[in-house]
């Protein structure tokens, strides 16, 4: 399966913040916003990652990720000129995925739970036209909704309804075959003027290929778009990660214990960083888990 990081947009509802920088280089708490996407690719056990930028961005988000060999990913970088709409990265990713089945996240959405990495890796496994992930919101019209009959069989998608059917959004991560890229191809934009992920998605459901697979309340999904929700974010992952100790979305943890590096690369990854709390954290888990391996 092929990944793509969807992180360019305009991020006006931020300014200032975003006037001299993208939003998914903003911080959420310890570390810049696009950790918490790639972190999910990631536990999917998806290493061949395309993040669609700005222009203007791309060069900075290759300054922090590079090629993504430090993690034991496969990194590469593609420009979207304008937003031109969510379906768009499967037109910019067409070579990217080639036959493959994908996973697309928004840059700027937070999951967080145990036993995301076994929802990951079984949904990633099954996917047959396409899987989408439903949370319950307090404030559905700000979100794609869904709605489901009593056995939770998906009957509806609709892009930020005035009158919601129900308050399950539809999350900014999105599973699918490779259909996907000629369902992106043949959409027309909407009347704002962009190709709309929930128009891929009706596709799939019209065809009755589209399923839904909520996530209860013991995750937390977030978007950090507003003041408020990247405030929210951040102090979120600060509590989760005083109370627990162990750092949300820290992904050169992630890839240690994944297998895509050795505690001796991990080490030395936070070595370079030591004069932070982060770059200590990573030394002492390394240290741990080659003591743990070898014992
Ligand atoms: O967060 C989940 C929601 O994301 C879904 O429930 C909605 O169905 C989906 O349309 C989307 O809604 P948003 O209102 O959050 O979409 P927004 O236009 O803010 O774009 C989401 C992210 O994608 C944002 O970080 C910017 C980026 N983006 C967006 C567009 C339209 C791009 O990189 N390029 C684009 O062309």
């Amino acid at each position: 399966m092929k990944g793509i990081v969807l992180a360019g947009g305009s991020g006006t509802r931020l300014y200032p913040l975003t006037l001299a920088t993208s939003k998914q280089l903003l911080a959420v708490h310890d570390k810049p916003m696009l950790y918490y996407p790639v972190s999910v690719l990631m536990l999917a056990g998806v290493r061949d990652i395309l993040i669609i930028s700005n222009p203007d961005v791309v060069p900075h988000i290759q300054d922090l990720l590079g090629d993504g060999s430090r993690l034991g990913l496969n990194i590469s970088y593609a420009e979207q000129k304008e937003p031109r709409g969510i379906a768009e990265a499967f037109l910019i990713g067409a070579d990217h995925i080639g036959h493959d089945r994908s996973a697309l996240v928004l840059g700027d959405n937070l999951f967080h739970g145990a036993g995301f990495y076994n929802v990951l890796q079984r949904e990633t496994r099954a996917v047959d036209g396409c899987t989408l992930f439903g949370y319950s919101v307090a404030d559905p019209g700000r979100y794609g909704i869904a709605e489901t009959d009593d056995t939770g069989r998906l009957l509806s998608i609709c892009e930020k309804p005035r009158s919601p059917r129900s308050d399950q959004a539809i999350t900014g991560l999105y599973l699918y075959d490779n259909d996907v890229v000629g369902i992106a191809a043949g959409l027309r934009p909407s009347e704002r003027g962009e190709l709309e992920i929930t128009d891929v998605n009706q596709e799939y459901l019209r065809q009755g290929r589209a399923k839904l697979v909520p996530l209860s309340r013991g995750y937390t999904w977030m978007d950090c778009g507003t003041h408020d929700t990247l405030t929210a974010a951040s102090q979120y992952v600060q509590v989760i990660q005083e109370r627990q100790g162990v750092r949300v979305a820290c992904l050169e943890e992630i890839a240690l214990r994944m297998g895509y590096i050795d505690a001796e690369a991990c080490y030395e990854l936070g070595a370079r960083m030591w004069q932070s709390d982060y770059g200590r954290y990573l030394t002492e888990i390394a240290h741990n888990f080659a003591a743990h391996t070898v014992a």
